[in-house]
């Protein structure tokens, strides 16, 4: 199968069920435990994008680690179309296949000595999406996907030979390539140029909208939390406070530290600003 015929979307859904980390910190001789995430549960459904928004340190890329099985929960469980997360076998690897992470540092997750055609090739490969004369094709085609056109240009550059938002596409399509029908997106255009994030976002957006990808956004934005996302969830210390309608998180919190976020934040993500330049940038150039 070419990677232009991959099944994008689903019917099923991804579910948070309950889920606790615990980490042990040692100061000198002394080890206490640290609740990173307490109780998170929520839905996303394809086609949907939900933000996940807080504070440093309170527990947001530790969810997102969790979902992308880089961290093993204390308690709680993920299932995924109706089923919990399989610990080996065909169930693990079609979960791997579903469910695909986006880091905030796209320089740091790709290999420098590599190729953009050579990132590419290998999730195709593993995961038996695409083999020998179908590779090629495959990897212009997802390079396409992401707007990074011709594709066999592109395929041919090093990560040094591209901007930040064009390795970010890279990192996106990467994610894409084993037919995955969710991002996590943790913090996915904080490192990038504010001029080129919007950018990003509209590709994230497209995907959402076109390929009925589900969407989990970490982000410490408000603004572009509110315009890209159907639902907000608030953390705060390992427990999501508040959670909602992205409109009415932000125009009517409920809970002091949203508020309190609110105030912190820049006024965009009340007015309508970033909302006429995400029209005038997807009538440009989405
Ligand atoms: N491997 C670990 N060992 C010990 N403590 C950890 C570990 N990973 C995260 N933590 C702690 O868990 C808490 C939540 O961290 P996490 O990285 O999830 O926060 P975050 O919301 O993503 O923050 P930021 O916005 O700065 O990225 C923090 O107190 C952090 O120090
Ligand atoms: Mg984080």
């Amino acid at each position: 199968m070419s990677a232009s015929q991959v099944p994008v979307g689903g019917t099923g859904v991804l579910e948070v069920k309950n889920l606790v980390k615990d980490f042990t910190v040692r100061s000198g001789w002394k080890r206490s435990k640290l609740r990173a995430v307490n109780e998170v549960s929520f839905t996303l459904e394809p086609g949907k994008t939900i933000a996940l928004v807080g504070e440093s340190g309170s527990g947001k890329s530790t969810v997102a680690r969790m979902i992308a099985q880089l961290e093993t929960p204390t308690t709680g469980e993920i299932h995924l179309d109706g089923r919990a997360i399989a610990r080996h076998g065909d169930a693990l690897a079609r979960y791997r296949h579903a469910v695909q992470m986006v880091f905030q540092d796209p320089f740091a997750s790709l290999n420098p000595y590599h190729t953009v055609g050579h990132h590419l090739e290998r999730p195709l490969k593993i995961h038996g999406v695409a083999k020998g004369d179908d590779l090629e094709p495959a990897v212009h085609a997802l390079l396409e996907r992401v707007n990074l056109t011709p594709g066999e240009v592109f395929a041919a550059k090093r990560p040094h030979e591209m901007s930040g938002g064009q390795r970010q596409r890279v990192a996106i399509a990467r994610a894409l390539a084993p037919g995955a029908r969710f991002l996590v997106a943790d913090e996915p255009v904080s490192m990038l140029d504010v001029s080129i994030r919007l950018g990003v976002l509209n590709l994230l957006a497209r995907l959402q909208r076109e390929e009925n990808l589900g969407v989990l956004y970490i982000t410490h934005d408000l603004a572009t939390a509110r315009h890209f996302s159907d639902e907000i969830l608030v953390m705060y210390r390992g427990n999501v406070v508040e959670r909602g309608p992205s409109d009415e998180v932000i125009l009517n919190p409920q809970h002091d530290y949203t508020k309190t976020l609110l105030a912190a934040a820049p006024e965009p993500s009340r007015h309508g600003k970033l909302r006429d330049e995400v029209r005038a940038e997807l009538a440009g150039n989405a």
